[in-house]
């Protein structure tokens, strides 16, 4: 009996495992790694958890495994076989071609006001080892014991070049981004940990590329859409690529100047500004215009989860939607 393997935090893969793999063996054949050391449920390091579906031990009593954590839902994946089709994850699980999350040290080397309501600030990696990421992925700042998610603004590309990182902070009421906002104004230790997030761009996709941004989800776009579209210099593609980008004021639409020297150097790219409607809905009034579209999303995450809803119900599949706490 063969069983469908998921894993929460990218649900486009599905893998399939034939009755007799444990999960590590499962994942294994699909190129995803997971960290190990025993494998053989003694030293858990290889715990994670089992969202959905029912997993057994056939093989090994995994004294690793506590009867309060099994009770939780985690299991040891070297060991533990699935006795259905099951959705799991592991923390630290790493699909092929994705880099490991590590610590990095950060100097602040820039703040630059872009309007009133957005202010960009640029930091300088301090390692030997230079940090990897791909574009659309997000790091945690870590400042006075706090962890900050934020995109990456800067493409992989020229952060290699620099090793300099951009973030953008646009103000809100949102007490969060006014805290993260005082602490950069008098750093003192400022950290990364990441690269962080599967929203990223996959090579090779074959459709219309769509990308959702709803206010200050702008910000992984900024990253993600100039390395979609290099892609299409020097070549016919009949590819197109859409940015619905939302917000409540046109101030808040504050990189419309950078977006229209895209539309003026890529044919194939369409910008649809958005006031005072919400994003999604003109984006899913849109929908029949795009050819086998993969669409990306960032913003609130109630936009976001609309817009999914949306998607599915035009039989969007799955697969093809992609932004981070997604299911
Ligand atoms: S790797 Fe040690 S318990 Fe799984």
């Amino acid at each position: 009996m063969s069983f469908n393997i998921r894993i929460k935090s990218n649900p486009q893969l599905v893998l399939k495992n034939d009755g007799d793999d444990s999960l590590l063996e499962t994942l294994r054949k699909a190129g995803i790694e997971v960290p190990t050391s025993c494998e053989n449920g003694v030293c858990a390091t290889c715990k994670g958890k089992i969202y959905q579906g029912e997993v057994s031990y056939p093989h090994t009593q995994p004294s690793g495994l506590m009867p309060d954590e099994e009770a939780n839902h985690e299991a040891l994946f070297c060991c533990a076989h699935p006795r259905s089709d099951c959705l799991i994850d592991h923390p630290e699980l790493l699909l092929p071609g994705e880099y490991p999350a590590r610590f990095f040290k950060l100097v602040l080397i820039q703040t630059r006001p872009i309007n009133p309501h957005v202010t960009a600030y640029k930091f300088k990696t301090e390692s030997p080892v230079p940090f990897k990421f791909l574009a659309g992925q997000y790091i945690e700042l870590i400042l006075k014991n706090h962890r900050y998610p934020l995109s990456i603004v800067t493409s992989p590309e020229d952060y290699l070049k620099t090793l300099e990182l951009e973030i953008h902070i646009v103000q809100s009421d949102l007490t969060q981004e006014n805290k993260l906002k005082t602490a950069l104004e008098n750093p003192e230790k400022i950290m990364l940990y990441g690269p962080k997030g599967r929203a990223y761009l996959r090579k090779n996709l074959p459709g219309d590329l769509v990308f959702l941004a709803g206010g200050s989800g702008i910000t992984p776009m900024l990253s993600i859409i100039p390395e979609a579209l290099k892609n299409f210099k020097n070549s016919n593609s009949t590819q197109q690529v859409y940015l619905y980008w939302g917000a409540r004021s046109p101030e808040l639409l504050y990189a419309v100047d950078l977006i229209k020297t895209w539309q003026k150097e890529f044919q194939n790219f369409h910008f649809v500004p958005v006031l005072n409607t919400p994003v999604h809905t003109v984006l899913l009034g849109h929908f029949e215009k795009f050819s086998q579209p993969s669409i990306f999303m960032a913003g609130p995450p109630a936009m976001v989860q609309a817009a999914q809803t949306g998607l599915l119900a035009k039989n969007l599949p799955n697969e093809n939607i992609f932004g981070d706490g997604l299911f």
